[in-house]
Parts: structure tokens; C-alpha cells; sequence
């Protein structure tokens, strides 16, 4: 898939992993509506892509993933001013294991409702024109980690929706890859507030310090780099991409049917 002239939606999109996407499907051409709750840095970031891109290429709206409303209106604005949505990315998370339930509200019921409401803009079955959509898992959804219970939970009901929604497209015809992202450890704010956000496991912190002394961190570009993969190779769909230091892996799932 060729990103010129394509229109993609990022969300989460205004730091971090959202903000090296955005950079990295604009540097190929596509148009970006970035979503984000912090508005301060969304409108900083959309002031510095103005003067790189020119300021028609992008759009930045304040959105909350956990309202069905704003990603509604975010949405149909996107839709509005830019014609058309290809591709989603739905990559705004958080990590924090005392207010558990607003981790499991943003990271996989956020992920869930921006999927279904990107489905009437984008599935062919709803007069859409197909594309792909890319949800930012992380390792956790592969594997545990024991200090983030509930950040493992999501991460792991992000990869299983992902790809029962990749069958679900296959089967039905909407005309949309659906592929999850799993990176390792990448310092962002997220990363750096981990330690302070553990609840009742914060006793187990040192856990997580000797899973990134074994593994390093991963660089930024390294994660845009596999999101590009997903988004641009046709191929892909329904794919989970482990993401670590200088190595990535498409994994495998026992078959079930
Ligand atoms: N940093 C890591 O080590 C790591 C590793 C694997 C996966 N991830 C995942 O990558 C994604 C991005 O994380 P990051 O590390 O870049 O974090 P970050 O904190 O640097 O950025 C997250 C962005 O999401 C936005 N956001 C938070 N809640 C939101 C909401 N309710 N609605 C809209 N926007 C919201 C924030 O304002 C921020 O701009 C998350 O899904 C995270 O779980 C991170």
C-alpha cells in the first residue's frame, strides 16, 4: 500500500509511539488527523508538522478515546475535511495498575469503540473503501508481566481482538487488514511513570528493571519502522509484530478451528 494520498487517524498521537507513527506515515506521504487528549502537546506537535509539511496535512482534535461521542466527531471531521479514512491507528494506552479499571476503559474498550465507529467510515460493507487498521498491543500481550496485571490483560485482549476482527473481515468483506503491535520497552512518558503506577505490585518492580536489563531499550524509529510494515504490506493481516532491539517477530497462535 502506497501512503501517498492516504488519509490515516492516530490516536495517542500527540507523544511517544503516537507521535513517531504520525511522523512516519506523514514522512510517506499521508495526511494525519491526530487525536489526543492533552491538548497542549497536540497543538505544539501540529504547530511543528505545519511548518515541515505544509498545514493541510494534518489535523489535530481533541479527543478522548474513552467517549463514544468525541471519537465520533473526531471521526466524521476527519472524514469531512480529508474525504475518506484508510487507515486507523489505535494507539492511545496507559499504564496504571491502582486505577485499573480506567487502564482497561482506555486501552481495550477505547481500542474496541474506535474500531467499531472506524468500521462505518472504512469498511466496504458501509460504502468505505477498505484499508488497514493497527492497534498498539506491547509485548504484554504475548507474554505476562507480573507487575502490571491488568496492563497484561488488555495488552493480551488487544491481540485476540485484532485478530478475530482480521478472520471477521476476511469472512464478511469489509475490506480491512487488521494487525496488532507488540513492542518492548520504549522510553516514553509511560515507560518512565511505570514504576510509580504499580498498586499493590510495586513490590515487584525489580522484575521489570531485569526484563529491560536483558532486553535493552528499543529505539523509537525501530517501532515506527514495523508500524509502516503492517500498515504498507499487503500481505499482512491479523498479524501480531513482536517488537525488540534490533529483532522483530510475526508470531504464531496454536489453531483453534
Ligand atoms: N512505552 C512503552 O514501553 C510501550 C511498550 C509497548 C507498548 N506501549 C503502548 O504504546 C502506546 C503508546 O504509549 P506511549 O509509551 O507512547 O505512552 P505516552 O504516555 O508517551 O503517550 C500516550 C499518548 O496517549 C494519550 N492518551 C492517553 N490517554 C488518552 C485517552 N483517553 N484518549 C486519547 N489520548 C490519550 C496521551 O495524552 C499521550 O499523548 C500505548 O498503548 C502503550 O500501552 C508502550
Amino acid at each position: 500500500m502506497a501512503l501517498n494520498g492516504k488519509i490515516a487517524v492516530v490516536t495517542g498521537a500527540a507523544m511517544g509511539i503516537g507521535k513517531a507513527i504520525t511522523e512516519i506515515l506523514m514522512q510517506n506521504g499521508a495526511k494525519v488527523a491526530l487525536l489526543d487528549v492533552n491538548k497542549t502537546a497536540g497543538d505544539s506537535l501540529k504547530e511543528a508538522l505545519d511548518k515541515q509539511y505544509g498545514q493541510e496535512k494534518t489535523m489535530f482534535l481533541c479527543c478522548n478515546v474513552e467517549s463514544e461521542e468525541q471519537i465520533k466527531a473526531a471521526f466524521q471531521k476527519t472524514a469531512e475535511t480529508f474525504g475518506k479514512i484508510d487507515i486507523l491507528c489505535n494507539n492511545a494506552g496507559m499504564l496504571n495498575e491502582s486505577t485499573w479499571e480506567k487502564t482497561i476503559s482506555i486501552n481495550l474498550v477505547g481500542v474496541i469503540r474506535g474500531t467499531y465507529l472506524a468500521l462505518e467510515h472504512m469498511s466496504k460493507l458501509s460504502g468505505g473503501q477498505g484499508g488497514v487498521i493497527i492497534n498498539t498491543a506491547s509485548m504484554a500481550g504475548l507474554g505476562p508481566l507480573p507487575s502490571c496485571p491488568v496492563y497484561t490483560a488488555t495488552k493480551h485482549g488487544v491481540v485476540g481482538f485484532t485478530r478475530a476482527m482480521a478472520a471477521a473481515s476476511t469472512a464478511s468483506g469489509y475490506g480491512i487488514r487488521f494487525n496488532s503491535l507488540c513492542p518492548s520497552f520504549v522510553q516514553t512518558d509511560l515507560f518512565t511513570t511505570t514504576k510509580s503506577n504499580l498498586g499493590q505490585f510495586s513490590n515487584l518492580a525489580d522484575m521489570t528493571q531485569l526484563i529491560i536489563d536483558k532486553l535493552g531499550m528499543l529505539n523509537m524509529s525501530e517501532v515506527a519502522e514495523s508500524v509502516l510494515e503492517l500498515v504498507t504490506d499487503e500481505t499482512k493481516n491479523g498479524e501480531a509484530l513482536l517488537v525488540m532491539p534490533k529483532r522483530k517477530q510475526y508470531m504464531t497462535f496454536p489453531s483453534i478451528i
